[in-house]
């Protein structure tokens, strides 16, 4: 059967976004939007978002920052960090006030210098969230400095997620925008019960190590964990595409001002929410799994995070739209989205 023109799935929802705040919230969120129904909203301002009072000032900044009419919801996270407090965490699971809590090793990425530096020091809050069923949200990348970038990953699933799930059997954990075949094999290992899902980035789907270096160094094309060799980018594709209720959509949409990404120590980062389910599109139609994007973008995140699919749907529809060259910030800023200018391969009709 040749593939569609046009295709209608549930409203998607994006597990993994960043926002910022101010002038560079209010630039990003509507394209965020106009995409998908929820999306779960990373802690790591400066400072970090710790406390229950702190998420619901920055959700109501969001809420604030919507386009009239948009029926988007923030899912609020918290920043996990050495000397977090069990009942803190509790209560804001509890009363709605955020979702999960999200962990960076000290050091691993863009504002984590907060982070946890030693497992040991949370353990009663990695407790309390078993118990309460609080899923943990994790950058899984060794931050030791001796471990080559390209190996960060593999290295965190033997050294820190396996042990963790060892002492752990009741904790849900999310491993965050997996890059790795290592990954994709541990997470489908490990999937039993709902215990273990792992989002995908767009980005890492395109885009393999090389593409960083053609012709030159493409600081845009540069995130944290780093795009790997093309046969990890294939495992990534099969995995998304194999419509299993582990792998779900995250895109890890990550803006920086262009002055801060071509610099001589640029920030990691891609930002892909301008375009974001129209490049999984994309890659599910090159796949020939088009008829299972609804469950990788749409299902399989709900069921995981035990809420409910979005009611509404979306179209699709074959035929390019052009990416904005430059997105810019009332702050006097701009961002440069990936695929600045080109045209998409779907486009997403209102
Ligand atoms: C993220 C950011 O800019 O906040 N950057 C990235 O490359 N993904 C941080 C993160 O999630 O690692
Ligand atoms: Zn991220």
């Amino acid at each position: 059967m040749p593939a569609p023109d046009r295709l209608v799935i549930r409203r998607p929802d994006d597990w993994h976004l960043h926002l910022r705040e101010g002038a560079m919230l209010r630039a990003v969120l509507p394209f965020t939007a106009r995409r998908f129904g929820r999306a779960i909203i990373m802690p790591n301002l400066k400072p970090p978002v710790t406390t229950v009072a702190r998420a619901r000032a920055y959700r109501d900044e969001i809420m604030a920052a919507l386009p009239p009419g948009a029926a988007f919801r923030p899912l609020m996270t918290c920043y996990l960090t050495d000397g977090a407090d069990p009942d803190e965490i509790d209560r804001g699971f509890r009363d709605g006030d955020w979702v999960a809590v999200k962990l960076y090793p000290a050091h691993a990425t863009t504002n984590s210098a907060h982070g946890v530096t030693d497992l040991a020091r949370v353990r009663p809050v990695l407790q309390r969230m078993e118990r309460i069923g609080m899923p943990l949200l994790i950058h899984g990348e060794v931050t030791d400095p001796e471990i080559d970038i390209f190996d960060r990953e593999a290295v965190f699933l033997e050294r820190t997620l396996a042990p963790l799930l060892a002492e752990h059997p009741g904790l849900r954990i999310v491993l965050e925008h997996v890059t790795t075949a290592d990954a994709v094999a541990f997470v489908r290992a490990n999937a039993a019960g709902g215990r273990l899902g792992a989002t995908i980035t767009a980005h890492h789907l395109i885009v393999n190590r090389t593409h960083m270096f053609q012709g030159g160094i493409r600081p845009h094309l540069y995130c944290l964990p780093i795009a790997k060799r093309e046969t990890h980018r294939l495992a990534l594709r099969e995995a998304a595409a194999s419509g299993e209720a582990c792998f779900f959509l995250g895109t890890d949409s990550a803006p920086h001002p262009i002055a801060d990404k071509e610099s001589a120590c640029g920030c990691a980062g891609v930002f892909t929410a301008p375009s974001a389910i129209e490049l999984y599109a994309e890659v599910f139609d090159e796949m020939g799994a088009l008829d299972r994007l609804e469950a990788f973008a749409s299902l399989n995140g709900p069921r995981f995070y035990r809420m409910d699919p979005n009611p509404g749907t979306i179209t699709l529809q074959r035929g390019g739209e052009t990416v904005p060259e430059r997105v810019a910030v009332a702050s006097g800023s701009e961002v440069l989205p990936f695929r600045a200018g080109e045209a998409t391969r779907w486009r997403l009709l209102d």
